[in-house]
């Protein structure tokens, strides 16, 4: 894919810029030693780090949240290494004007549209070290949720979000948006003067009267962890370096629910080092945000759909909190890698939660995780890229998106608790911390990470796991750990009892001895109903046990998900508030996956989605678009 596109001036000042940029990214990217001037090759990504690579931004825009726009300018310090342009990726942006240091006009170009965006090439003339890029984001902007007063917890204000992860952040910012390049940025947003701006950097804690706020990271960060949030946004402290930022009239009850954050840093702290990143905060979104949380430095974003009033879905935060050390500290090179990332989180996250909440919770979401592995991998067998389930992956030419499964969350985390169980814990924990330090503000490949475990660790310990074949074959090798949980006994116990003994089957469902249980015992319970249940034990089910009433997101997803599957046509209205209002990815998979599957469904479902899709992120709609083969209205 080397081929050599036509360049489309667009102003006339560079109508004389005759160099040519592929449109298709093919190169670069970093194991990013701060002056370091080989770069891996992303697939992903237009820009060329060893050419000329941008070590600092400094942003300075504005947000209109009437006409659903950013516009301003992105100044970048360059480093030069050789050749005479830079490169960045774009998509969907107007570039307005492009400026170098002294202040004079850079010739420049974008490359053709691709799926990935447009390259913008900026000649740069000898010993030209700052570029200046003025620009509005346009209405497709993949990386924008603009959401009307209605679409938010208190309907008074509009709300933007960005999300940057994983190619995202070009569609709100011109910039090398490569996981392998890393920079440091400041900004100057200015928002509405009732509204609040937040970033993942040093946040303010108070709103001011001009709307004007200014921030600062001086870490240097992959460009997908650059994110900002516009509302009606207000702070509440749950400890010395942490605290939660929500609407106005979720504010307690998040620093509620999320009063252990204080307690999940020191846990993390005493596991792999120092947190390096000053604060660390929560922002509670609107439900439509696409994911549960995502690790943006210093201020984690979050769904609402973990506020459950019980403090049990908080190991999510121990996930993005983990994200300071595996992923922000040392990152995935290019999105091949993103096992790196992800892995590395899961296995730190349950050692979090371990620490906190003790081994019987570990085993049962470390089952339920195992669970998902399973079926996501069933899933990859039988879909067009079978080579999914390795954990390298191989994405050229796809969306990123489409490699970031349980795969690299689930297998990941296998892996690790293989090589935990081989070498022992207390040798593994100095193994991750020495991998930590060593890597620390830098991009690695899968391959630099399996040079370096063999040489500090599986050569010394001389130990054999097949590292190759997990890492580069599809499917789970025969060495897996297959977890098991005693607390899920119990559940396997009851559940047998409410469902054996024909005709008139077992035990009573308000019979059962279900006290007690936690989340992930109810999950486990509604996983294993058995199919083809009737209405009528359906509704004995939800008059035992109040499902279609819970507050817990995680209960009333799987509920409702047997609900489609056993057509208990009752729960319906409640099936279509939840697809209406909650937009996050992991819930809505699923339920639309379960409605499909039937003629009837499949119609339920469009139905729903058509007034539904309007609500949700991007990422969101990409996958339920491709799901459904949805045809209808774009936007
Ligand atoms: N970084 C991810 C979210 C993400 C993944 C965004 C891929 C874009 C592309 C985040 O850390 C994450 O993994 N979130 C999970 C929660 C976690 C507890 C497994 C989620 O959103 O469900
Ligand atoms: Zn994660």
């Amino acid at each position: 894919m080397n081929h050599i596109l036509r360049f489309i001036p667009i102003l006339c000042t560079c109508v004389a810029f005759a160099a040519c940029v592929q449109a298709d990214p093919v190169r670069h990217m970093a194991d990013g030693h701060g002056g370091a001037s080989h770069y891996t090759m992303d697939p992903h990504s237009f820009a060329r780090p060893d050419e000329a690579v941008a070590t600092h931004l400094n942003l300075d825009i504005h947000v209109d949240m009437g006409r659903q726009r950013i516009h301003g300018t992105a100044t970048y310090d360059l480093k030069r290494q050789s050749g005479d342009s830079v490169v960045f990726d774009t998509y969907g942006l107007s570039i307005e004007k492009v400026t170098l240091g002294d202040g004079s006009e850079a010739k420049h170009a974008l490359g053709d549209s691709s799926s990935m965006g447009r390259a913008l090439k900026v000649a740069l003339p000898p010993g030209a070290n700052k570029v200046a890029i003025t620009y509005s984001t346009g209405p497709e902007a993949k990386a924008l949720q603009w959401l009307s007063p209605g679409q938010t917890k208190d309907k008074q204000h509009p709300f933007l979000f960005t999300q940057g992860e994983a190619a995202l952040t070009r569609s709100w910012i011109p910039i090398q948006d490569s996981p392998g390049i890393r920079i440091t940025y400041d900004a100057h947003v200015t928002v509405p003067q009732e509204l609040m701006a937040v970033m993942s950097a040093t946040n303010p804690q108070e709103r001011n009267s001009e709307g004007s706020y200014r921030f600062r990271m001086d870490k240097p960060i992959p460009s997908y962890l650059i994110a900002l949030a516009v509302g009606d946004i207000h702070f509440k402290a749950t400890g010395n370096r942490t605290g939660v930022y929500a609407e106005r009239s979720m504010v307690d009850t998040a620093a509620w629910e999320l009063a252990d954050m204080e307690k999940m840093v020191e846990a993390a702290e005493a596991l792999y080092g120092p947190y390096r990143w000053g604060r660390y905060d929560v922002i509670i979104l609107p439900p439509s945000f696409p994911f549960g949380g995502m690790e943006n430095p210093c201020l984690t974003f979050a769904t609402p759909t973990i506020i459950a009033g019980d403090r049990t879905l908080t190991s999510l935060i121990a996930h993005e909190l983990a994200h300071s050390w595996s992923g922000n500290l040392v990152t995935n090179a290019t999105w091949n890698d993103f096992w790196l990332n992800e892995g590395f989180t899961v296995y730190f996250e349950h050692r979090i939660t371990e620490a906190l909440y003790g081994k019987d919770y570990n085993d049962m979401t470390t089952v339920l995780g195992y669970q998902d592995l399973l079926k996501t991998i069933a899933e990859i067998d039988s879909g067009k890229h079978p080579e999914d389930s390795a954990l390298h992956l191989d994405l050229a030419g796809r969306d990123p998106d489409d490699g970031m499964t349980d795969v690299a969350y689930e297998k990941g985390y296998a892996l690790l608790r293989l090589i935990e169980s081989k070498v022992g814990r207390p040798d593994f924990d100095a193994f991750l911390r020495g991998y930590f330090d060593h890597f620390a503000f830098q991009s690695i490949t899968t391959d630099t990470f399996k040079a370096y475990i063999r040489k500090e660790l599986l050569g010394p310990k001389q130990v054999d796991l097949n590292l190759d074949e997990w890492i580069d074959k599809p499917g789970l090798p025969a060495n897996v750990l297959v977890p098991t949980s005693e607390k899920f006994a119990e559940v396997d116990k009851e559940l047998s009892r409410w469902s054996t003994g024909a005709p008139a089957k077992g035990t009573p469902a308000k019979l059962l001895n279900t006290q007690g249980w936690n989340t992930f015992q109810w999950m486990h319970f509604l996983r294993h109903l058995p199919p083809g249940e009737t209405p009528a034990r359906m509704d004995e089910l939800d008059a035992a046990f109040h499902f279609s009433a819970s507050g817990n997101s995680e209960i009333l997803a799987a509920w409702l998900e047997q609900c489609v599957k056993n057509n208990y046509q009752k729960a319906f209205p409640k099936l279509d508030e939840f697809l209406t209002t909650v937009g996050r990815r992991k819930f809505l998979i699923p339920l639309y996956q379960a409605l499909i599957a039937t003629k009837e469904g499949r119609e339920r479902a469009l139905e729903i989605y058509a007034h539904a899709r309007p609500n949700y992120h991007s990422v969101s709609v990409r996958t339920i678009d491709d799901l459904l083969q949805w045809k209808g209205p774009r936007s």
